[in-house]
């Protein structure tokens, strides 16, 4: 992560690195329809599931790492695609862990079994079980107490199979949740090894929703995500973070070698106009994961909540480097 701060510091167009972070959709399609969620308005063309072929084309090529962390997740629900486990097995030779993001309503103990002996490194469990009537109120279409036990099933499977799966809990705060998170942070850090709270964004201002909290729509500084993330859509389209719209991308893996996208003209030119002039869609994006939202972290009051003591001193260390420019 160093290099990417070192280079962003240095407002580097060309990056000598390969992608921190490799978001990679299985799926667009999705079981749920929750409140806070834009996939319909910002998924992209067409929908369906990635492709082994895709998948290959994305991470297989002759450099080893080409993305240090695969976190299989997206604009739908990565669990919907049969593939996953064996996505899970391609990917690992390749990046150094291996994540899956998941709304945890498909996630039987099969599933769990499956997924950990395909050797999966971490998962993110989205919960937001503040109570039964929140939860489905937000997570429209999914039940409550299955998604607890799911949860509780795959700890404890991860647990006696000793497979070393880190276990994050993700709750999207918002309004709805904020005034119970205390009590449910205090249950969930001692099940799970860590709890993240997302402050809820508005997807580049597409989402119109009285849950986004105006407090967080304010971009200070530049966004970071191009210079250590990339995102590839179910049908190899690349595009540099998970809020971009659906209309336009920057290459496709199945026509251009991934580590050719990160640097071309297409990318560069993007990276120039986040310094300078921002797009009318990145500048109300309120969304920066290691900026903005970690910024939100570790100074508004609930910044107390168990964010990782790294996570906590990278994130003062890059804001301090931010604030330089
Ligand atoms: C889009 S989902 C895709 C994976 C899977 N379907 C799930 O819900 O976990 C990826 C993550 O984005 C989060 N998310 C959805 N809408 C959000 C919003 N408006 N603000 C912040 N995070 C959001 C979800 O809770 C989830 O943790
Ligand atoms: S489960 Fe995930 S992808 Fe599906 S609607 Fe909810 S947040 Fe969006």
């Amino acid at each position: 992560m160093y290099k990417a701060i070192f280079a962003f510091n240095h407002k580097k167009l060309k990056l000598s690195y390969s992608p921190i972070l490799g978001s990679l959709e299985p799926s667009n399609l999705c079981n749920l329809n929750c409140v806070m969620c834009a996939r319909d308005t910002i998924s992209g063309r067409g929908s369906g599931l990635m492709s082994v072929e895709t998948l290959r084309n994305v991470i297989n090529v002759e450099n080893r790492n080409v993305i240090r962390t695969v976190d299989f997740t997206g604009h739908g629900e990565p669990l919907l695609n049969p593939k996953l486990e064996k996505f899970i097995k391609i990917a690992k030779p390749f990046a150094r862990k291996v994540g899956l993001t998941t709304n945890s309503t498909l996630l039987s103990k099969d599933r769990a079994k499956s997924l950990l002996d395909a050797g999966l490194d971490f998962v993110s469990f989205s919960f937001e079980g503040v109570s039964k009537e929140v939860y489905e109120s937000i997570r429209v279409g999914a039940n409550y107490e299955t998604v607890f036990q799911n949860i509780h099933d795959f700890v404890a499977l991860n647990k006696k199979l000793n497979s070393g799966c880190k276990t994050f809990l993700i709750i999207v705060d918002s309004p709805l949740t904020h005034s119970s998170l205390p009590k449910f942070v205090d249950y969930w850090a001692g099940i799970v090894d860590e709890v993240r709270i997302m402050g809820i964004h508005d997807w580049g201002g597409v989402l119109d929703s009285s849950l986004v909290e105006k407090s967080y729509s304010h971009r200070k500084l530049p966004c970071f995500e191009p210079w250590y993330h990339i995102y590839v859509r179910w049908n190899g389209d690349v595009v540099p973070c998970c809020v971009w719209e659906g209309k336009t991308k920057f290459g496709n893996v199945n026509e251009e070698p991934m580590p050719k996208i990160w640097n071309n003209s297409i990318y560069q030119k993007f990276r120039a106009s986040l310094l300078s002039s921002p797009t009318d869609h990145c500048r109300s994006c309120n969304l920066d994961m290691l900026g903005d939202v970690f910024s939100e972290a570790v100074t508004v009051p609930h910044a107390s909540f168990p964010f990782h003591k790294s996570t906590v001193s990278l994130a003062k260390r890059f804001i301090t480097y931010r604030s330089r420019l």
